[in-house]
């Protein structure tokens, strides 16, 4: 659907008139061709905007069981006609599911699903090229090309789409994940729509058995849509019981709960994407950096802000709240038990001598590892009532200093790269693991 991007807009004007010249250009160069009965295309159609009008999500993309209507329409209509009823099914699916998902009567928008026609013209060119097919063994080698054509066309254009009509920064290797995850469910469904083709050749009406085929599809699609939004309700659900303790403690304690872990959570996001974790292990970054100090709330104020020396009593009720931020958290459970694990170990040190478990280098989860570094810098950089704050290019000094005895020396290299791009220091070190050194100590 066209958005009011001005970009979007003029992309989708010059896009349609190139796949109009496209499709004529196919009737110029290959006008004839082989027609099966009139009734086999008349129910194939059917079948194809029944179909299109299936999707379900699949990795990055999405996906329909059209392939399984395709396949014998390569062979049942001339290449050029092809990519026209491709058009009308992806037009009518849309049609139908417009109307399923409540929007009221179809407009003209639906007409935009038309521009998702590539994939059909690339396997039509192929058609054109090696001549009319049929659903004999022998030729499911050229199939087999048809359907090459169609994968490499659809790749080139979920490029050319992403990039140019959606978003720049949207990555090539994401696009091409997207375009292959859909690819691969056309692929397995390339046997069946061949099987459909060889029965429309031998016994028409046992071809009809595709019909149901995609209407169980179309159930499973359903279900599958209505566990992933149960999913994301769920997840939003954990996502604001975690921004519900967070406000908690900015109440309770406006240091720990407010700049401190807002800036924890910034610069953990910009650690863990500098490091290319996956997007699960994001959130589950996101969640504990911004709950590391819930415990916090269980320690007495007096002893938080407590300007002058801590007692050793003090000190022993303060190294709890990895601990009780992790009790906390269990009592929610679900993602958020997850995320404790993360909080308990916010405390270890990369040598083995941090709280309250000993862990030491990789036992110690890779998010507590990044929190532990970003917590640091922030304590570091941020005013407090017994000192004034450093420079980023002091703190980043410090934690070099302690790199290998408290901090993962992968994670203070990313932490190098991230305040070098952002301007914040001017040189970038490379911290290497300190095994003999003895680092100094910091306290978040
Ligand atoms: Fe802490
Ligand atoms: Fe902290």
């Amino acid at each position: 659907m066209p958005g009011a991007d001005p970009r979007r807009w003029s992309f989708d004007g010059v896009h349609g008139v190139i796949l109009v010249a496209a499709v004529a250009v196919l009737f110029v160069v290959a006008p004839g061709g082989h027609w099966a009965p009139a009734w086999q295309v008349a129910a194939l159609l059917g079948a194809a905007c029944f179909a299109t009008a299936v999707r379900f999500e699949v990795g990055a993309g999405w996906s329909s069981p059209m392939q399984i209507a395709q396949v014998p329409l390569w062979l049942a209509v001339p290449p050029a006609w092809f990519p026209v009823f491709v058009a009308i099914s992806l037009v009518v699916g849309q049609a139908i599911e417009w109307a399923r998902a409540g929007h009221g009567r179809p407009t003209v928008a639906v007409l935009y699903a038309a521009d998702d026609l590539w994939h059909a013209i690339g396997a039509a060119v192929v058609l054109a090229l090696v001549g009319p097919l049929t659903a004999t063994m022998g030729d499911f080698p050229w199939v087999l090309l048809v359907f090459a054509g169609q994968v490499l066309f659809d790749a080139v254009y979920t490029l050319a789409h992403g990039r140019f009509a959606w978003d720049d920064r949207l990555r090539r290797t994401d696009l091409l994940k997207a375009s292959a995850s859909t690819a691969a469910v056309d692929l397995a469904l390339l046997p069946v729509g061949f099987l459909v083709a060889y029965a429309f050749a031998t016994e028409p009406l046992l071809a009809l058995s595709l019909v149901p085929l995609i209407g169980l599809f179309a159930v499973f699609a359903r279900e599958r849509e209505e566990r992933m939004s149960k999913a994301s309700e769920l997840s939003s659900a954990y996502r604001g019981t975690a921004q519900l303790m967070a406000t908690m403690l900015k109440a309770d304690d406006s240091y720990t709960g407010g700049e401190h872990t807002t800036g924890v959570v910034e610069m953990a996001l910009a650690l863990g994407r500098e490091l290319a974790l996956p997007d699960d292990q994001l959130r589950s970054l996101e969640f504990g950096a911004m709950l590391h100090d819930i415990g916090k709330l269980h320690v007495p104020n007096e002893i938080l802000n407590k300007p002058g020396k801590l007692t050793d009593e003090e000190w022993a009720i303060i190294r709890e709240h990895p601990a009780l931020g992790q009790q906390m958290l269990d009592t929610v459970g679900g993602a958020l038990s997850e995320t404790g694990h993360i909080v308990r170990a916010h405390h270890e040190r990369y040598d083995g001598t941090g709280y309250p478990d000993g862990l030491r280098g990789e036992a110690i989860p890779l998010e507590s590892r990044i929190i532990t570094v970003c917590d640091s810098f922030s304590a570091m950089t941020t005013d407090r009532p017994y000192r004034g704050a450093m420079s980023a290019q002091e703190a980043a000094a410090e934690l070099d200093r302690c790199c290998g005895t408290q901090f993962d020396p992968v994670v203070v290299a990313a932490m190098h790269r991230v305040l070098a791009g952002r301007g914040q220091i001017l040189t970038v070190s490379h911290p290497r693991p300190a095994a003999s050194r003895t680092g100094g100590r910091l306290v978040a």
